[in-house]
């Protein structure tokens, strides 16, 4: 695909998934937050679910947390139009409340498609949702933070870099630290030559999306894991 027909079939995307209704969030939304950013990047980001901000604009992370989204990736010379955000949920939770294994399941096609049209280089996952849904691992995002893996995703290889959330970074100096150092190892990440042989395991089969939703029921997952 070239990068008019890109953006042409993520619009698509998009108007499709405006009206979804395959999940209870649909009752309480504004509206569905579908992600925003270049069709053409190279880098997407995923993070977990929209906030009150992101359900009233449309737009994800453009509350405190995607402010300092937006600081990491100036510090690494990148802005917004740079790379593509998107979440886990397209919808916002409650309250704010963590996604629950059955609003993951009914939602992860969305992102799984937007990542198949998207064909990035690199994916950064924000938080624990977003690393045990594309890593199709129970592993929580303190112990594989900072480690790039390989894994397909929309039938092809995706290496994807788990970082902590935003929002765990706003509350812990530490963790912000740590998120900086992170970011500064995007570029090279990027300029790899990507993977080749794409492992078996295929993140969005139901075997796939039983497992994630089954370890999301199990441990009480925040920010950290
Ligand atoms: N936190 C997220 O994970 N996503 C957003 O869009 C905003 C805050």
């Amino acid at each position: 695909m070239d990068a008019v027909e890109r953006a042409a079939a993520l619009r698509e995307y998009a108007e499709q998934t405006a009206s979804c209704t395959k999940c209870a969030l649909s009752a309480g939304r504004t509206q569905v937050v579908f992600g925003s950013g270049s069709p053409d990047a190279d880098l997407v980001f995923v993070g977990e679910a929209p906030g009150f901000h992101e359900d009233q604009q449309g737009v994800p992370f453009v509350g405190q947390a995607g402010k300092l989204l937006d600081r990491l990736l100036e510090g690494i010379g990148l802005t917004r139009a740079d790379v593509f955000v998107a979440n886990v949920l397209k919808c916002r939770p409650p309250g704010n409340r963590d996604p629950q294994p059955e609003e993951i399941a009914a939602c992860e096609p969305h992102l799984f498609r937007q990542i198949e049209l998207l064909e990035p280089v690199l994916v950064a996952t924000l938080g624990n949702f977003a690393t045990k849904l594309l890593s199709g691992r129970p592993a929580g995002i303190t112990r594989v933070r900072g480690t790039p893996q390989e894994h397909r995703i929309g039938g092809r290889a995706v290496l994807v870099m788990p970082l902590f959330h935003p929002a765990a970074g706003l509350r812990t100096p530490r963790v912000a630290q740590t998120l900086r150092e992170d970011f500064e190892r995007i570029p090279d990440l990027l300029s790899r030559p990507a993977p080749e042989t794409p492992p078996v395991e295929e993140a969005g089969t139901p075997a796939f999306a039983a497992e994630a939703a089954s370890d999301a029921e199990a441990d009480q997952l925040d920010l950290f894991g």
